[in-house]
């Protein structure tokens, strides 16, 4: 089985980007500790950041396609983006919906969410561990 582990804009800048919210664990970091739970689980994942839409979009297309589970941080996306959404609702396998700060504990424009009706499950607020909690989960029930 392939995990995708999709990441949205600003999310390349981890480690600099705002650390009292979203601590100092690089981009590169979270690579690794995502390629790594794959490795203890049997399971191939690969993580994939982007700033640009509709690259996203494709990429979701790509994982609706070959039907491989997805965990999506949409980043800013999440609240606003119908097109985001749009291709997120063609996954064939399980989302789950990701966010590194607790977005409810935030301003309120975050409190919405243009994925989590579509997700099978949403994890926020466990920071960058919430990662290799998803890629567990998804690895121990997708696809049954
Ligand atoms: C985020 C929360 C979003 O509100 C924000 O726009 C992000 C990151 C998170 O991981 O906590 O870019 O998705």
């Amino acid at each position: 089985m392939k995990v995708l582990v999709l990441n949205g804009p600003n999310l390349g800048r981890l480690g600099t980007r705002e650390p009292s919210v979203y601590g100092s664990t690089t981009h590169a970091d979270l690579v690794s500790m995502c390629e790594q739970a794959g490795v203890e689980l049997g399971v191939e994942v690969e993580v994939r950041q982007t700033d640009h839409e509709g690259e996203m979009v494709g990429w979701l297309h790509e994982a609706a396609d070959a039907c491989w589970p997805v965990v999506l941080n949409a980043g800013a996306w999440t609240h606003y983006s119908v097109a985001v959404r749009d291709a997120a609702a063609q996954l064939r396998a399980e989302l789950i919906e990701l966010h590194i700060s607790n977005v409810h504990k935030r301003e309120a424009f975050r409190h919405t969410s243009f994925l989590s009706d579509i997700s099978t499950a949403v994890i926020c607020g466990l920071g960058v561990a919430g990662y290799p909690l998803a890629i567990r989960w998804v690895a121990e029930n997708a696809g049954r």
